[in-house]
């Protein structure tokens, strides 16, 4: 039988109080409206349609080209109901089951949407209610009972005393027959608290038709956390992030302290790992084994090797550094610095767009951009790399075994040949062979005397401004 999957994600999203649309709001690295993808596609459906509405450009620009989803519009926002009506265009030619995912419920696993169909399916029903028993049901609509049987579901603002104290809720997950889906949506009324034309009142409609209703009751209740407000985003995120550390810590990852470790759904980090607290690894980070990562660190989008020592307060980006390697503390890794085997880069070291060969250092305050270094270069304190020109940026080429001297300025474009020495505290505006030394500076003068005569000057000085006026 076809399965088709829709996703509700029109609503404004108002109790978020964010000029960002709620689906775009991230948890551990990953925007909501990707992870409820990412769940709807375990089910390899049919077809997959978004109803947009509000902010509707910003989140299909999020996406860029996916030819698998189909966008609908839904303008003005009328309610739930009102939104899967927006999917007639897409489906009313189909049959089969739709699932109806809602846009903000990101945690659901592929094995319980799978749970879902089957019982949806064998019972034929018209539609079966994803539900969940839960201690604190507030602002869910109620399952609404009569001799066992779902009767009508009830939100929150229009339920009596007596129904909100059912624990049983709607997750807003459902699985629906097609065939009488759209002509039933037809006749759902807005006779509510909020004026709205809700779905959930399809039930009571189908139960009043004879329809058969089912409902799947999902025995991890945290897998329907909805998120309409920050402190549901929080808490959300706090539940993935542990989880994701309980994954690392199987998986023979070290977590000091796995309360102030921060690492994204999609992170990898290799066996005997040191995960020192107040670690952020994020989006697409992959880390090798038997690494140490310090604290204060942060590296996102980037590839770290084995046996490699971040040591503290580094920030990483968008950034590769191969095995045996050293950094920080207080290093700066930008996009496109690729550090080779056992390289060192030390405290106030920032590189960017600049290959580090191996075994090569730059261990205290430099700044590396736009080049090329070889292997076995020693670059010394204070090395600067001037690749701006204020139109242009130049690359700077510093060849195997060079040794550049503290304090030196490396006008770009400029080659360092194999093995030149360029003396410290240079300022060097043209290419040094290989093997030669290169100077670039005045060259240092000696006055002798100059200190004794010096004092005998301002003694005398001294000696007139006291006339009259008190000494200092
Ligand atoms: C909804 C359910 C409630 C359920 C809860 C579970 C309704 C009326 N209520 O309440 O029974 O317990 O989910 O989380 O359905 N949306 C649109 N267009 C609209 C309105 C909403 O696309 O016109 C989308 C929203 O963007 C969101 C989803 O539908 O992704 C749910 O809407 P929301 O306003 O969050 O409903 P809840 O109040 O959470
Ligand atoms: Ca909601």
């Amino acid at each position: 039988m076809d399965l088709h999957v829709v996703i509700l994600a029109a609503g404004k999203g108002t109790r978020m109080k964010s000029a960002l649309p709620k689906v775009l709001h991230q948890v551990a690295g990953r925007a909501l409206i990707d992870r409820v993808l990412d769940s709807a596609a375990t089910l390899h459906p049919a077809t997959t349609t978004l109803v947009l509405g509000h902010a509707a450009d910003a989140v299909r620009a999020h996406f860029g080209a996916r030819p698998d989803v189909r966008v609908v519009i839904q303008e003005p926002q009328l309610g739930t109901g009102h939104a899967l009506l927006q999917s007639a265009p897409v489906l009313r030619e189909h049959s089969g089951t739709v699932v109806l995912l809602s846009g903000d419920v990101p945690l659901l696993t592929g094995a319980s949407l799978q749970a879902l169909v089957q019982t949806h399916q064998e019972a034929k029903a018209a539609a079966t209610v994803l539900t969940a028993t839960v201690e604190r049901p507030y602002g869910y609509g109620r399952i609404v009972r009569s001799q066992g049987r779902i009767t009508r579901i009830v939100e929150e603002r229009d339920a009596s005393a007596a129904q909100r104290r059912i624990l049983e809720i709607n997750s807003g997950i459902y699985a629906f027959d097609l065939a009488p889906l759209f002509d039933a949506l037809e006749t759902i009324g807005a006779d509510n608290a909020q004026g709205e034309y809700y779905l959930p009142d399809l039930i009571a409609i189908y139960r009043r038709k004879r329809r058969v209703v089912a409902t799947y009751t999902i025995p991890h209740a945290v897998e329907i956390r909805g998120i309409n407000g920050r402190s549901e985003l929080a808490e959300v995120s706090h539940m993935v992030r542990q989880q994701k550390n309980e994954e690392l810590m199987a998986a023979g990852v070290t977590l000091i302290d796995p309360a102030t470790t921060y690492v994204d759904t999609d992170v990898e980090v290799g066996a005997d790992t040191v995960l020192y607290p107040c670690v952020f690894l994020e989006r697409g980070t992959r880390i090798g084994a038997a690494c140490e990562i310090h604290s204060g660190t942060r590296i996102v989008n980037s590839t770290i090797g084995d046996r490699v020592v971040i040591r503290n307060h580094s920030v990483i980006t968008d950034a590769t550094v191969a095995n045996g390697a050293r950094v920080g503390p207080f290093a700066h890794l930008r996009p496109s610095a690729a550090l080779g085997e056992n390289t060192h880069v030390g405290n106030f070291v920032e590189l960017k767009n600049t290959t580090l060969g191996a075994g090569s250092k730059a261990n205290h305050l430099a700044y590396l951009g736009d080049a090329t270094i070889g292997s076995g270069v020693n670059v010394g304190a204070g090395t600067i790399t001037c690749n701006y020109d204020g139109a242009a940026k130049h690359q700077t080429v510093i060849e195997d075994g060079v040794f550049v001297g503290s304090n030196s300025t490396l006008v770009a474009p400029l080659t360092l040949g194999k093995g030149a020495y360029v003396a410290a505290a240079s300022a060097l505006t043209d290419d040094v062979p290989g093997g030669a030394l290169g100077i670039g500076r005045a060259r240092q003068e000696n006055k002798s005397g100059w200190v004794e005569k010096r004092k005998r000057v301002s003694s005398n000085l001294s000696v007139d401004s006291s006339k009259g006026a008190k000494a200092v």
